[in-house]
């Protein structure tokens, strides 16, 4: 059985103390979630230490929300995968859209990343996702099939078991605009097949794949309830507790 999971993603939100608060609180209400689902927080790099002491002992994972594509050295402003696993963080997120959009990462960058990071042991939630104009072109498809295979076909087998894949419409990310669970099902179940094409029927059937972009309360469940989609990776309601909580409770 592949594993469910809602990730949040706090993106450039919060300074340390808010997000330690909101850690503890998401600890707190954690209890509420059924235990077969993974609950990880993903809070920028200066909150990390503080975030990883707040999670002492709770069932909520760490991520980072970036890593460099550059094991050491002479790279300043730059945090290295090594940097994030003596955190220790577990896992990492990379290829989001607003790194591909505003910090130029290209796929090939994301190769590099993506396996400093297995190297380091971190899981990796690698992001895929189309923007509005080549929805509207009909281009989806193509854009999201060049960022599976571009990417996660240099892996092997055994690295891609430790990657978790997220699909994250450009258009729906921040817009309030949420793809319908249909849309997202068919890019799931499409994703899904394109990782059977290089690692196999089982492997795929074992890679979680994430739906991100407006999740809500209001329409986790909804989503949640489509045969390939197998969580959130939560922008703006992961930074409210009892927001986050409630989406990870509606598998
Ligand atoms: P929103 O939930 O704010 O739309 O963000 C989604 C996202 O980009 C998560 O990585």
């Amino acid at each position: 059985m592949r594993k469910k999971i809602v990730a949040g993603n706090w993106k450039m939100n919060t300074v340390v103390p808010q997000g330690e608060t909101l850690a503890k609180e998401i600890v707190g209400l954690s209890g509420e979630v059924p235990s077969d689902v993974t609950l990880i927080v993903a809070p920028p790099f200066t909150h990390l230490s503080r975030v990883a002491e707040a999670l002492k002992g709770s069932r909520v994972a760490l991520s980072a929300q970036n890593c460099a594509d550059k094991e050491s050295g002479a790279y300043t402003g730059e945090v290295s995968a090594k940097m994030l696993a003596s955190v220790p963080v577990e896992y990492v997120i990379l290829g989001h859209s607003e790194r591909r959009e505003y910090y130029g990462e290209t796929n090939a960058k994301l190769v590099e990343k993506i396996k400093l990071a297995l190297a380091e042991n971190l899981s990796v939630i690698y992001c895929v996702g189309e923007k509005l104009e080549e929805r509207e072109k009909g281009e989806h498809f193509n854009v999201i099939a060049s960022q599976v295979k571009e990417v996660l076909f240099n892996l092997t087998a055994e690295q891609m078991s430790k990657v978790v894949i997220a699909y994250e419409p450009v258009w729906a990310i921040g817009t309030g605009k949420t793809a319908t669970s249909a849309q997202a099902q068919e890019v799931h179940e499409f994703i899904r097949k394109t990782v059977a094409e290089k690692f196999g029927k089982d492997a795929a059937d074992q890679t979680s794949i994430l739906y991100g972009g407006s999740c809500k309360p209001g329409n986790a469940r909804e989503l949640f309830a489509c045969k390939d989609i197998d969580g959130g990776l939560i922008g703006g309601a992961s930074l409210v507790a009892g927001d986050f909580i409630a989406i990870a409770k509606s598998f």
